[in-house]
């Protein structure tokens, strides 16, 4: 039987399918235009059953408007008792999905367990939960995607696995000989995160561990052995990044086929300058939450206050918040040594265990909302005493204006801003403060936010929302909010925050470890003209990176204002070699691949690897030019250089 090759249906399966964990929920989401714009109906995710974020973020249809070979699939399915979602995902690109509920099909567990065991030599031992649900998951999409393959017999079916959760349904594939090409990307190495986040010296080893022992020592043999096979049985195997090919090869043992980046969904504003604006307003946010925090020591300036932060899933030494907390305590002493008027707040924005906010946390915000409000009411008696005295043809005493009620009130709110204890570095009660390693190490350092440090430290064990009663942000408008991401990772196959602050205009720093710092040196000339600032953490001792990423934040603080909007619109210029209008074509050349792989004869050339060809962004041209930039830049793209030079140039100060 022969299959159309050039209208093939695609599914796309993930654990983070409108289900929020980490970043691959960001490359699914932001991913999901481009890939609905080019296959239309023929396009569907399948994702894990999470009730909480399906009744937010999933608009649940009947399945009698899946097309047939889905809809029948889905029928046999709920024949034999299986619970899902089917419906269109409400984000951008209405994407139709397919949440399976795996929790309510664990009676099944024993069972397909067994069977993964006799059929691929793949263990599970009875305590891992996550392996578990990978199991019941994998199960569920292998049989979904059996009863279509056989009920679909004209266009060829491509199912594209994201990372070792999602592993289970690609072996069965395989196994059970089903006609699908499958593409399995990898977002990571299981054992290369477990290896960053203990004390190897991972990068020098790589070729050397040896692995089944490593695996085995770190009580994740079983799912090294899932992540392993899922990479083998795949037709066409990716990763993020090549600094995690490389490893993936290490690792795994199969070289990939090619490397998918990851993009965003960049909007651009049709206003020029909106999103310096934005930073504005949000800062303004911020500065609310600041002067609730400080109150008692708030006695720095505003106009001279630098936010800097680093987010993402909390992993101290992958992340590199162990080097973020040395650097801050370094530039803390540099900026007190230099006597600088400028402070940094720095943030933490980083889930950890915790009971809600602290008494102090909440006291702080709301003595300074009782603040204002005293304020806005007596500033509004003057007004009126003011008026009454004008429209009578007086000008009043200004002692007049200001009662004594008033100043008792004043008073009062003011002495309500008395505080013995210094202000918190964490924003909750932690479940165990003690051996949290962020608070560890911050004791250690001595950041303590004492009214003599120029570097204060918040720590904000979860993540932000605009519901959150202390700091009502969304992320993405905190990070516009702020002026400087730090994200020092030692381990980060791709690492979307700081890509994230790119396109929102905010100068970041990452490392030459992590595979968008690895893909911005590849494709910029000089990152840092542009507001990307790569630590080299590959070529340096420890003590180099922590003091190269110490200068590049003192640096930072001593840009004026002007330099900072034109680094932020340089910044932002760059936000179109992230977008997934382009990187989204890795993505089609590794489903041609596997098309390719599976009907060879249907393909004219012989084409059997993903080409990828890399230009170079010149530096800016209100920096001194570099003889690249000559030698590669066409006329037009120089005109557009120069027009955004221009507008950089008009934009007020
Ligand atoms: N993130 C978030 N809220 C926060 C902090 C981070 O939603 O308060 C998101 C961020 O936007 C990013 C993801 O978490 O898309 C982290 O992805 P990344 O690739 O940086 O790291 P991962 O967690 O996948 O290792
Ligand atoms: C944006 C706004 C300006 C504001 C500036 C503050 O560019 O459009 O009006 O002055 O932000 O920049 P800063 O780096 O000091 O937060
Ligand atoms: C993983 C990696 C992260 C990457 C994300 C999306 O969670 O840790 O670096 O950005 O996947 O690919």
């Amino acid at each position: 039987m022969q299959r159309d090759v050039h209208e093939p249906i695609l599914f796309e399966v993930a654990w983070e399918v409108a289900n929020k964990v980490g970043g691959i929920y960001t490359v699914i989401k932001t991913k999901s235009p481009v890939t609905a714009e080019e296959y239309g109906n023929r396009y569907y995710l399948i994702g894990p059953l999470s009730t909480k974020s399906a009744d937010l973020e999933v608009e649940r249809l009947d399945i009698e408007r899946a097309c047939e070979p889905v809809k029948e699939a889905l029928y046999a399915m709920r024949e034999q008792g299986i619970n899902f979602v089917y419906g269109r995902w409400l984000i951008e690109g209405y994407p139709t999905v397919i949440l399976f509920d795996v929790h309510g099909t664990m009676y099944r567990l024993n069972e397909w367990k067994k069977d993964l065991w006799e059929k691929a030599g793949i263990p599970s031992p009875t305590d891992d939960f996550e392996m578990n649900d990978s199991i019941v998951f994998g199960y569920l999409v292998a049989w979904f995607l059996g009863e279509c393959v056989h009920r679909e017999r004209k266009a060829a079916l491509i199912a594209h696995f994201h990372e070792w959760l999602a592993g289970v349904g690609l072996v069965l594939c395989r196994n059970r000989g089903l006609e699908i090409c499958t593409i399995f990307t990898t977002h990571a190495t299981l054992l290369g995160r477990y290896l960053c986040a203990g004390d190897a010296d991972f990068y020098n080893h790589l070729k050397y561990f040896d692995v089944d022992v490593e695996a085995g020592k770190r009580g994740i043999y079983h799912r090294y052995c899932l992540e392993r096979a899922a990479a083998h049985c795949a037709d066409v195997f990716t990763t993020v990044s090549h600094i995690t090919a490389f490893e993936a090869e290490n690792l795994l043992k199969r070289k990939p086929d090619g490397v998918l980046p990851n993009g965003l969904n960049v909007v651009k504003f049709s206003a020029m300058h909106e999103f310096q604006n934005l930073h504005a307003k949000n800062k303004e946010k911020i500065h609310d939450f600041v002067r609730g925090h400080f109150y008692g020591h708030f006695d720095f300036d505003l106009d001279n206050t630098l936010y800097f932060f680093s987010a993402g899933r909390y992993e101290f030494r992958n992340k590199g918040i162990d080097m973020y907390l040395e650097a801050l305590a370094r530039l803390n002493n540099s900026l007190k040594h230099f006597n600088s008027p400028m402070t940094v707040v720095a943030f933490i924005i980083m889930p950890a265990a915790n009971n809600s906010y602290t008494v102090e946390t909440l006291k702080g915000q709301a003595v300074t909302k009782q603040l204002n409000e005293t304020v806005n009411e007596i500033e509004s008696k003057i007004g009126q005493r003011m008026f009454h005295s004008a429209v009578r043809g007086h000008i009043p005493d200004p002692k007049d204006l200001f009662s004594e009620q008033d100043l008792v009130l004043l008073k009062r709110r003011i002495f309500a801003l008395k505080r013995d204890c210094l202000p918190p570095i964490v924003t909750h009660n932690m479940k165990d403060d003690s051996n949290d390693p962020i608070l560890k190490e911050i004791r250690r350092l001595g950041l303590f936010n004492h009214p003599s440090d120029r570097v204060k430290v918040i720590f904000h064990p979860e993540f932000l929302n605009s519901n959150n009663p202390v700091l009502p942000l969304d992320y993405e408008d905190f990070v516009r909010g702020c002026h400087l991401g730090v994200f020092p990772s030692y381990y980060e196959p791709w690492g979307y925050t700081p890509a994230e602050c790119t396109v929102m205009g905010v100068p970041s720093i990452t490392t030459n470890l992590s595979g968008f710092g690895c893909f911005i040196e590849e494709s910029v000339e000089n990152p840092s003209d542009y507001g990307l600032y790569i630590i080299d953490r590959r070529m340096k001792s420890v003590e180099d990176s922590v003091q190269q990423l110490t200068d590049t934040m003192l640096q930072f603080c001593q840009k004026t204002r002007r330099q900072r909007i034109i680094l932020r619109n340089r910044t932002e210029r760059l936000s179109d070699i992230l977008d997934w209008n382009r990187m989204g074509l890795e993505y089609v050349k590794a489903r041609e691949l596997a098309l390719h792989r599976k009907y060879p004869e249907l393909f004219e050339d012989s084409d059997d690897e993903i080409d990828h060809s890399v230009q170079k962004i010149p530096r800016p041209l209100s920096t001194p030019s570099s003889p690249k930039l000559k030698s590669t830049f066409t006329t037009e793209q120089l005109a557009e250089q120069l027009s955004n030079e221009l507008q950089e140039l008009q934009t007020k100060v």
